[in-house]
């Protein structure tokens, strides 16, 4: 097909696609399949993988959310869903204790119950006989929006409630809350780990990141496609049940909860004094850098519920609970200077240097600018006052000019044309928004790569950090990975910072950790675009590093997951006599690439098997596991790339889907079979 040719196709399915969306999903109506949709909806990809540049951000393909937010079903809260007042100071905590005490009777005891505030998303999720209906999000606090759907794809909201119970009472509690009515509040949230992975894959796609988790899980409930909340591996915290089950405090709230099956949070304390609220505050401060979860605070309710209810609500904040905030995450500085860094890739990632400023704590000097495309939406300029803001441990970045402090004398930053490394030109390549050296014996990129060679996830190389890798290239002891492994004692004696006993221990991490896994070894070469996961696949469709070598594009565009700009980096990457020889020194120095294990090829092998419901004979887990060792691949959502949907008992809406869409059901017998 002509570019020209292509021009027009590209637009005729791109109007056709977005007239069927529309139907779907504002009109709910369908004129097509789905089936036929995602069919257009390839042939689009297929095309604009061929022609890059006619790749605009309106096309389907670049979709990343629906905009038609009033297509979600408005719900009625039963009882509105109240936010919290925030203090953030000890003297705060003081005068809102000294109000409520006065509100109560004199001779009331308080006390009070601590857990740590979620950053995400309230939603509340109604239950009728144990069975999850409806999940609605907060909106206005009257009424919100129905993701029941959304939510369902959430792995910690249980879809039909448990009896974990331990004591009688708690039974008794959890018996009658899986009979009739409930309803139980908590917040979505997006674990750091998932919203990190999220970003650099947004990176990757050259879509914008989110600006922190509590967007990004907003965003992902928030989407009319289940399947992509689904992809966003969200989670779910409940630290409410409003229905009243004759429980007395906040802290037996919590204990019914967990035996319901919710995680009802990990580090809830009940508090007897001022004192302790004060000491809890700060221990969590201490470690809530290193929790799994993004908080900005703690939530101090008062224990009973008799005198929370009686304490009533003001505005829209209940009296008996506050958010115990920690100082703000935001700051604003000026950018110095703009300078590029360069990766293993080559690719040029712009940073801003900024007057060093405290950000929750740590003094913050740098901040990511991701790319070219980013610095022109903020219009960062040098000399420019900006707002930094620091999400726990992430890394700080620029979320605003702030345009009306300028004085004239900002300058704007361009790309480099010359690598600031080793002075060759830079470009930017069709399609992407990164700019890349030129030249692939920069020693940044060589110096990254190596970096990139001996991570963790490659090959795994103890105590050869980023200070030494830096010197072995300075010593010129190592110009490429291969060297490493001829790297003597002897060698490494003279450098700085070694002696005997700290050169024989690297030389020996490195001779111990010649034998890798095929997949290691794949990602350790730092193929452009291939992740771990990618690896993997590559690994266990190849099964030998020379078979990959060797192996087509058309073979690579065969293999499920690998899409076309990665088969094309592959086949340019082994298409290059330097990698082919860097692969054979690395052989000839006594890396031993070890097969993966062989997998019988069952009728699962290479099959997407999504199960629905309970299964009688094992959980969800050891089904995993098996589904893993029989080839298959485990997802959690079904579509038309789904080859088989295991409905156990009590199947959720992924059974309906299936019918839907025409994929094979089958039942958990007939998965044992498969299974062999
Ligand atoms: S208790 C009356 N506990 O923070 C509202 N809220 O800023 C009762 N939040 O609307 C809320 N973690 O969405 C409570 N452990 C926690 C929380 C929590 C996060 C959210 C919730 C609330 C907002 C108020």
């Amino acid at each position: 097909m002509t570019k020209r040719e292509a021009t027009e196709r590209i637009s005729k399915l791109r109007d056709e696609i977005n007239r069927h969306r529309y139907l779907y999903h504002v009109k709910d109506t369908q004129e097509i399949s789905d089936a036929a949709l995602d069919s257009l909806k390839h042939e689009l990809d297929l095309l604009e993988q061929q022609f890059p540049e006619l790749i605009t951000p309106d096309s389907p393909t670049q979709r990343v959310g629906g905009e038609a937010l009033d297509e979600f079903k408005k719900v009625v809260h039963r009882t509105p869903m109240l936010s919290l007042n925030d203090v953030f100071e000890p003297s705060e905590v003081e005068q809102w204790e000294t109000r409520i005490r006065k509100l109560l009777p004199a001779d009331a005891s308080v006390e009070y119950f601590g857990e740590v505030k979620m950053d995400g998303l309230a939603i509340a999720l109604l239950y009728r006989d144990g069975v999850l209906y409806r999940a609605a999000t907060r909106g206005d606090g009257r009424i919100g929006e129905d993701v029941t759907q959304n939510v369902r794809t959430i792995e910690s909201v249980p879809l039909r409630l448990e009896d974990q119970s331990g004591d009688a009472k708690l039974k008794q509690w959890v018996t009658k809350a899986r009979s009739g009515e409930i309803e139980v509040r908590g917040e979505v949230y997006m674990p750091k780990k998932v919203f990190e992975a999220i970003n650099k894959e947004q990176e990757k796609k050259s879509l914008p990141p989110f600006a922190n988790p509590r967007n990004a899980s907003a965003g992902s409930v928030r989407q009319l496609d289940p399947r992509i909340t689904a992809s966003r591996k969200l989670s779910f915290m409940a630290y409410d049940l409003v229905t009243d089950l004759g429980q007395t405090t906040h802290q037996e709230t919590h204990a019914i909860l967990t035996a319901l099956g919710f995680n009802a949070g990990t580090h809830n304390e009940r508090l007897v004094s001022r004192a302790d609220i004060e000491s809890y505050h700060e221990r969590i401060g201490k470690i809530r850098a290193s929790l799994p979860y993004w908080t900005d605070g703690i939530v101090i309710t008062v224990n009973s519920i008799g005198q929370f209810r009686g304490l009533g609500v003001v505005g829209k904040a209940p009296r008996g609970a506050i958010a115990y905030k920690y100082p703000a995450e935001q700051a604003t500085t000026i950018v110095e200077d703009i300078q590029v860094q360069i990766g293993r890739t080559g690719a040029l990632t712009p940073v801003a240097h900024l007057k060093p400023v405290q950000v929750a704590g740590t003094t913050v000097s740098r901040a990511t600018l991701h790319n070219i495309d980013e610095i022109r939406r903020l219009d960062v300029r040098i000399g420019d006052t900006v707002i930094v803001e620091k999400a726990g441990e992430i890394i700080p970045d620029i979320v605003q000019v702030l345009v009306k402090l300028r004085t004239g004398k900002e300058k704007k930053f361009h790309m480099p044309a010359k690598c600031p490394v080793c002075g060759s030109p830079t470009a930017r390549k069709d399609g992407e928004v990164a700019y890349y050296c030129t030249n692939p014996q920069c020693y940044a990129v060589q110096h990254e790569g190596l970096r990139h060679f001996v991570s963790k996830t490659g090959f795994d190389i103890d105590g050869l950090g980023e200070k030494i890798v830096e010197q072995l290239f300075k010593a010129d002891l190592v110009k490429s990975p291969a060297d490493l492994f001829t790297l003597t004692i002897k060698d490494l004696e003279p450098l700085e910072r070694f002696a005997e006993k700290s050169a024989a221990n690297l030389v020996s991490a490195i001779q111990k950790a010649k034998r890798v896994s095929l997949a290691r070894f794949i990602y350790a070469l730092g193929i452009r675009h291939v992740g771990e996961e990618t690896a993997n696949d590559l690994a266990r469709h190849f099964g030998d590093i020379q078979k990959l070598e060797h192996t087509s594009i058309e073979e690579l565009h065969a293999i499920r997951d690998i899409g076309g700009v990665v088969a094309q980096s592959i086949s340019a990457y082994f298409g290059d006599k330097k990698n082919i020889d860097l692969v054979n020194a690395l052989i000839k120095n006594g890396v031993e690439i070890h097969r993966p294990e062989k997998i019988q090829a069952t009728p699962l092998t290479g099959k997407k098997i999504v199960v629905t419901g309970t299964l009688a004979g094992m959980s969800r887990d050891e089904a995993k596991a098996q589904v893993r060792k029989a080839g298959g691949d485990w997802v959690s959502s079904v579509s038309t790339q789904t080859d088989f949907v295991v409905v156990g008992e009590n199947p959720g809406s992924k059974a309906d889907k299936a019918k839907k869409l025409g994929v094979n059901i089958i039942s958990e017998k007939e998965f044992l079979e498969l299974l062999g």
